[in-house]
């Protein structure tokens, strides 16, 4: 397969070939090049790739701007090619009707040809049968597919992506989406995102191959493998001092904040807190959900120097997490609490994709509950805060979807809680 393969509009004139690469040299690219995660083949943006490496040429860098996705076969790749193009040109009758008897030849409905070219069918029918094909005005309901199956005629095509800002970030993303495969969320996601997906999709996969550890560690620690809503039930209503918490950011996370609030409400304490570790892109809906049946208190700051991101959909560099506090009842203050904490390491990653360092928790879990209380991770992960919680002379418990994950978390809390016995900080 080439990059030709998916320009299906004619080249621009040259007119307008110049003007698009004096905007690129003003501006850089507007529109990211979008890139084919399998084969590496440009779908869509011939002619801006063109005019960034002819500008190259002449002496002009253009930072690169890449949008690689992963397409289920080439009815989708070409799907998003004729959308993307017809997004921005306009098309005289001639390209139009070119347009429409080459996806005729892909097998498309004349139906769904009318609602990508934005005519109606009866045009791409005439259009059809201006250019020699002369086409009964059918409209099937479903397309069948050459490689056999079907689909339906208006299937919505949304293929999951990355979007980079280097060009030797392309290969790390496609790299990514490969690992991913079928895992890959229907969005865009920045490289970050996409590699730690990917990462966890690999270790998922080499974890459910080992036995989970034995997840009992007696009076000072317990670990529970299952959903927090469902194997917490025998949890004693206010019984837990402090919730730390590290909940999946994903969308398909969803509505489930709200469940963690019911919960939290539940086993806390009066007056016991509950903090949340938060992304940034569903944050309002977050604190919407969270608020449900919880008290609202604080929003902290983690600032993480020298450790930024780059969200790409929203060009931001990203400096810091939010921490959600909350209250079940009425707010006790007993210490006065700092909304903005500096981390000084980066946090280590060993034991799983989502690892949080241990400065953050081991902070608030001195300044929101006191020795010998319980505190409580409903979505543990490697247990950070279960360390951090039984080196301050905690008592943890910790419940993670993930039975492979319980076993990871086992073995760091057994070698945690030896370690502190025998006396020594870990
Ligand atoms: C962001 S990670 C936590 C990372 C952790 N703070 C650490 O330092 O290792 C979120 C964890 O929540 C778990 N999880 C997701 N849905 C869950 C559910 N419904 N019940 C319990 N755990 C869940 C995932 O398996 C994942 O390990």
């Amino acid at each position: 397969m080439t990059g030709e393969r998916w320009q299906l509009l004619p080249d621009l004139d040259p007119e307008e070939y110049e003007a698009l690469k004096a905007d690129i040299a003003a501006n850089g690219l507007r529109v990211p090049v979008v890139i084919d995660a399998e084969s590496g083949a440009i779908v869509d943006g011939h002619h801006r790739q063109r005019a960034v490496e002819e500008l190259e040429r002449e002496g002009v860098k253009v930072p690169e701007y890449r949008d690689v996705r992963l397409f289920a076969d080439d009815d989708e790749r070409l799907a998003f090619a004729v959308g993307a193009n017809l997004f921005r040109r306009h098309l005289s009758r001639g390209q139009r009707s070119e347009l429409v008897a080459r996806l005729r030849a892909e097998g498309w409905s004349l139906r769904r040809i009318a609602g990508v070219v934005g005519v109606d069918h009866k045009t791409v029918a005439a259009d059809l049968s201006e250019i020699g094909e002369n086409s009964p005005i059918e409209v099937p309901e479903r397309v069948e597919r050459r490689g056999g199956g079907s689909y339906p005629a208006r299937r919505p095509t949304v293929a999951p992506g990355v979007v980079v800002g280097r060009a030797q970030d392309e290969r790390r993303a496609r790299q990514a989406l490969a690992t991913l495969g079928d895992e890959a969320p229907a969005r865009t996601l920045n490289l970050r995102d996409a590699e730690r997906r990917a990462r966890f999709a690999d270790y998922q996969r080499m974890r459910s191959a080992t036995e989970p550890a034995d997840s009992a560690g007696g009076e000072r620690w317990e670990l529970r493998a299952g959903d927090f809503a469902t194997v917490l039930d025998d949890l004693d209503p206010g019984s837990v001092d402090l919730v730390l918490t590290d909940p999946p950011y994903t969308d398909e996370f969803g509505a489930r904040w709200v469940e963690l609030s019911e919960l939290c409400a539940r086993v806390l304490k009066p007056g016991g807190v509950a903090v949340f570790y938060a992304g940034h892109h569903n944050l309002p809906e977050v604190i919407f959900q969270l608020g449900e049946h919880l008290a609202w208190l604080w929003h902290i700051v983690v600032v993480q120097p020298g450790q930024e991101s780059r969200f790409m959909a929203t060009h931001v560099h990203n400096g810091h997490r939010d921490l959600l506090a909350y209250c079940a009842g009425t707010y006790q203050p007993r210490r006065w609490l700092r909304d903005t904490i500096t981390v000084t390491t980066a946090a280590d990653k060993s034991l799983h994709p989502w690892q949080q360092g241990l400065q953050t928790p081991a902070y608030l879990v001195d300044m929101l509950s006191d020795p010998g209380g319980i505190v409580l991770d409903p979505c543990c992960g490697s247990a950070t805060f279960g360390v951090a919680a039984i080196d301050a002379g905690r008592r943890f418990i910790g419940v993670d979807v993930d039975p492979v994950t319980v076993g990871v978390a086992a073995d760091r809390l057994r070698e945690v809680a030896a370690g502190t016995e025998n006396g020594a900080a870990s």
